[in-house]
């Protein structure tokens, strides 16, 4: 008898959300679209399911899980209410963001949440996801999501179903609600917010992974919300990035995360002199830098003819996947615009970082010539 693959993708409808909100509660796993990339749920306030989270991703546990909400009063009730001056900030913000791609870090209501969720920090990110159906999985359900992006550990983000089916078909029961393409295309920015009265700026704010919202968007909203000079606001940076060995800060922040399952480089200048087989390769552009490779590469594709770091942030995790699966392609070249764009050139210059972060990790920051 044929084997019956246990993944399966359901376009959306009323009677689909009502079946996953039925599996999320007998502890099964659900793929849905957000904004950023498709999450892989379940329920936030089942340890088991969550440890199915792991399992199925082959997830290190010290890598903790994001909870998604509907609201900010759901929110509320998976914090701990004790850190006043947090609640103050975190209901600010997410007032601004939510819904949105801005998942903020805080100590959890260890009541309720499930520590493993935390990796054991008792500190919990929480965010509410600008999507409809996801919101319509998290309203039908009454229950809060835990989801990390749906892929497998270390593999590139799914911006599709099928990307989410891709990876999981194979060896795990995931049922995936098919909402088309996530808009954004990137995840979502994590800000961890802690509060320590014996400072001078007294909150430390700090950008855990770069995504949706940029440090310079968070640092206006800080502003005009009157905390100038009463805040730290800081990112962690690429170069902070260590082996997966390592004890981290952020726990997540590994360098070799996002990546297509070939070499895969940055490029900033081609020399005549090169010995790189171009024939064996697949070229990712941005803004036709590098147009005159067109016709010496096997397969060329731009990610923003235009140089828009937004339009290129929209198709990357596509387009990193549709690279791993050209036929005679051995490597990957992803145009370094960083090194060649001077400092204010591009359009959505505030999205840059979020985008480089993702090329450089897709490359573990690997350059070629
Ligand atoms: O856009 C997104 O954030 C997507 C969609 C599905 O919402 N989710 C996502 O989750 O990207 P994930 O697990 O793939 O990445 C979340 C990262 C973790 O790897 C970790 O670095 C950080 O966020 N994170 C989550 N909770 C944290 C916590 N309690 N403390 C520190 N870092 C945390
Ligand atoms: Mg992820």
């Amino acid at each position: 008898m044929e084997e019956q693959t246990k993944t399966v993708i359901k376009q959306y409808s009323k009677e689909v959300i009502a079946e996953a909100s039925e599996l999320l509660k007998q502890g099964k796993l659900v793929a849905f679209p957000t904004e950023t990339v498709y999450g892989l749920g379940a329920n936030a306030l089942d340890a088991d399911a969550c440890q199915l989270i792991f399992k199925s991703k082959e997830r290190p546990l010290t890598d903790p899980l994001i909870v998604h909400v509907h609201s900010l009063e759901q929110s509320l009730t998976l914090l701990d209410q004790s850190y006043q001056e947090v609640v103050v900030l975190f209901k600010q913000l997410a007032g601004r963001y939510w819904p949105g791609p801005l998942t903020m870090v805080v100590k959890a209501n260890l009541e309720l949440i499930p520590n493993m969720i935390t990796a054991e920090t008792g500190f919990v990110g929480l965010r509410m996801p600008n999507h409809e159906i996801a919101l319509d999985l998290l309203r039908t359900s009454q229950l809060p999501i835990a989801a990390p992006s749906a892929n497998k550990f270390g593999h590139v983000s799914p911006t599709k179903a099928e990307h989410v089916y891709n990876d999981f078909y194979k060896d795990s029961e995931v049922f995936i609600i098919d909402g088309g393409q996530c808009s954004f295309g990137i995840e979502s920015t994590v800000l961890k917010i802690s509060y320590d009265q014996e400072q001078s700026s007294p909150y430390k704010l700090k950008i855990l992974r770069r995504g949706g919202v940029s440090e310079q968007h968070l640092r206006q909203s800080l502003e005009e919300l009157g905390y100038s000079g009463q805040y730290v606001l800081e990112s962690v940076q690429n170069k902070h990035y260590v082996e997966e060995t390592e004890n981290l800060e952020a726990p997540g922040q590994f360098l070799r995360h996002y990546s297509p399952d070939i070499d895969s480089y940055l490029f900033s200048q081609y020399k005549e002199a090169s010995t790189l087989e171009f024939g064996e390769c697949v070229m990712l552009d941005f803004g036709q830098l590098f147009l005159s490779l067109r016709d010496k590469v096997k397969y060329y594709h731009d990610l923003s003819q235009e140089g828009d770091y937004v339009e290129a942030i929209n198709v990357i995790y596509d387009k990193l996947r549709w690279a791993e699966t050209q036929k005679d392609a051995k490597f990957v070249l992803i145009t370094n615009f960083y090194e060649i764009y001077g400092n204010d050139k591009g359009k959505g210059i505030e999205h840059r970082e979020a985008l480089f972060d993702r090329i450089f990790r897709a490359t573990s920051g690997k350059q070629i010539l």
